[in-house]
């Protein structure tokens, strides 16, 4: 069995964050999200993984390189545009041959990994094994009805309508019968081929295909909420280490602070992560934020925060529920005029309580 990463796209949900960066990298607790992924890929016993990539393609490789790290082979499959998940498994076909295959949207978060399902359609072979799971807003997924027995009886992609709240989890197990249905399938309203479409053409052919449901969490990280709420879920699980230098501080639960990290006189209750090289002095770190490599938070208070790679917050307080770009400034105005001074990139949100 293989598996297929889809690690193209473009990522629009998290802009301005995604301009400059890959979404499948946008860490949590400091480490990728596609990496988490790839984790779960490795331990389910799967060693070959073709890893679809697009205008990020050079971000992504050079952060998984050749796989080795995880344990893994990895092959990268070139696809020209983002054109849908069923458009990357037919880009895909020479890599997957005939064999099975599990397909892992690279910038979806599935908490307690997939050795279960895989185990299951290792034991039956179906054409296709869906992952399922309750959402509130079933509209912005693929959305399955099942049956009485509990066989997927139709699939639709974002309805209006949702006949459930089942929505389809970015993981599928696939036979080789899935190459002639994303072949059979035409392009959505939004233009791309859906992998939604290819199973339900599965379905009307009368092929075998499974569901089951996902009891943990799982989240789609497609926007900033998404992006906090799994951010807090990995913090909660977090171990407390200290490779880096504490001074004068009072360092409460579970806190890692990593290599060269310097926390001084400062207050800093988790979970937290606190990345390599960052300096945190005279400043509240509070619950479930992350904080990257490189950063300086000085004389400010955070919370609840996702803080990426060389920010610098300084003077400031106090920020929550926010996610702050890689070398970003955050810094207070001077004390006249009385305004706020905002430089924002193109599709920054910025909320200011004054
Ligand atoms: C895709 C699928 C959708 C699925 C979702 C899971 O949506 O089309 O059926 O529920 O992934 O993340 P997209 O992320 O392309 O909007």
């Amino acid at each position: 069995m293989k598996a297929l990463v889809l690690a193209g796209g473009s990522g629009t949900r998290l802009r301005p964050i995604t301009h400059t960066s890959a979404k499948q990298l946008v860490p949590v607790a400091n480490k990728p999200v596609l990496f988490y992924g790839l984790e779960a890929i490795a331990a389910a016993g799967i060693k070959d993984v073709g890893i679809v990539v697009g205008d990020t393609s050079r971000e992504i490789s050079d952060a998984v390189g050749d796989g080795s790290e995880f344990g893994l082979d990895v092959t990268y499959i070139p696809q020209s545009a983002p054109l849908g998940l069923a458009h990357a498994v037919l880009v895909s076909r020479d890599y997957l041959g005939d064999d099975d295959f599990a397909m892992y949207l690279g910038d979806n978060f599935v908490v307690g990994g997939i050795d279960r399902p895989i185990r299951e359609f290792r034991a039956h072979r179906p054409d296709a094994h869906l992952l399922l799971t309750h959402v509130s807003d079933p509209r912005a997924f693929g959305v399955a009805e099942l049956d009485a027995s509990g066989r997927v009886r139709g699939l639709e992609e974002k309805p209006a309508h949702p006949k459930s709240d089942l929505a389809l989890v970015g993981v599928y197990l696939f036979s080789s019968a899935i190459h002639e249905a994303v072949r059979a399938v035409k392009p959505s309203w939004r233009g791309e081929l859906e992998i939604t479409h290819a199973v339900q053409w599965l379905i009307d052919e009368g092929r075998d295909v499974r569901s089951s449901q996902i009891t943990g969490y799982w989240k789609d990280t497609g926007n900033v909420t998404d992006m906090l709420e799994v951010n807090r879920l990995v913090l909660e699980t977090i171990e407390p280490h200290c490779d880096g230098l504490v001074e004068n501080s009072e360092i409460i639960g579970r806190v890692r602070i990593e290599e060269g990290a310097v926390v001084r006189n400062s207050r800093v209750v988790g979970p937290v992560v606190i990345g390599a090289g960052t300096v945190v002095a005279d400043s509240y770190v509070g619950p479930f934020t992350s904080i990257a490599e490189e950063c300086l938070v000085e004389d400010s208070e955070l919370e609840f925060s996702i803080v990426l790679r060389g920010a610098s917050i300084t003077g400031v307080r106090r920020i929550e529920a926010s996610l702050i770009g890689r070398h970003v400034q955050v810094t207070p105005a001077p004390p006249v005029p009385h305004a706020h001074r905002l430089v924002l990139g193109d599709h920054s949100r910025a909320q200011i309580s004054s």
